[in-house]
């Protein structure tokens, strides 16, 4: 598509940035009934987002000047793996009416590209089990699954 453009997120793009926050918070209720039921819940606090953003790791997509997706990277370290460093792909968010058009290949890839150059050569990304269309798209980038989280939920008694 040759109208999509994916670049650093800059500060102005925030609350937009925000909407698709809660886009993807809205979206995974279905998959995770841990997730807390306030409007306000999010996964990123406002700080974090900064962060990312002047570290410039947080890239959004936009189709003809519109911000349409995001995502960002960071760079994990853990002394007991090899490599050490790996990359870390997290907030995957297309907006509904532009879902299948290549844009969070489009993301990843690049997110990719930037990590390779700095020598990372490990991604990791995470979805939930029952998300198809997610786990679909980073298969189709050569991600692999690997591991699975279980929970147990206790009612207590009164
Ligand atoms: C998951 C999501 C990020 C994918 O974004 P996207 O821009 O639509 O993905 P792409 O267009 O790059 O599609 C890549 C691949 O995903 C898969 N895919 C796309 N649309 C699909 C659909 N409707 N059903 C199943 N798989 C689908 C396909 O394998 C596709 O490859 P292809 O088009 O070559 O066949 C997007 O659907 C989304 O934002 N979903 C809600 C939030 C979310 O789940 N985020 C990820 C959290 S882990």
């Amino acid at each position: 598509m040759n109208n999509l453009v994916i670049r650093p997120a800059t500060l102005e793009d925030f609350d937009i940035i925000d909407q698709f926050q809660v886009g993807l918070i809205e979206f995974e209720r279905k998959f995770d009934p841990s997730i807390a039921p306030e409007k306000e819940t999010r996964y990123y606090p406002r700080g974090e987002i900064e962060g990312l953003i002047r570290a410039k790791s947080l890239l959004v997509a936009e189709i003809d000047g519109k911000l349409v997706g995001c995502g960002f990277g960071k760079v994990e370290k853990v002394d007991w793996a090899e490599p050490r460093e790996s990359g870390y792909i997290g907030f995957i968010y297309v907006l509904p009416e532009h879902r299948g058009k290549g844009v969070a290949t489009a993301i990843i890839s690049k997110l990719v590209e930037y990590f390779k150059a700095k020598g990372i050569s490990l991604f990791r990304i995470k979805s939930y089990s029952d998300n198809e269309r997610a786990i679909n798209a980073y298969k189709k980038l050569g991600f692999v699954p690997y591991l699975t989280e279980l929970y147990l939920k206790q009612i207590h008694q009164k």
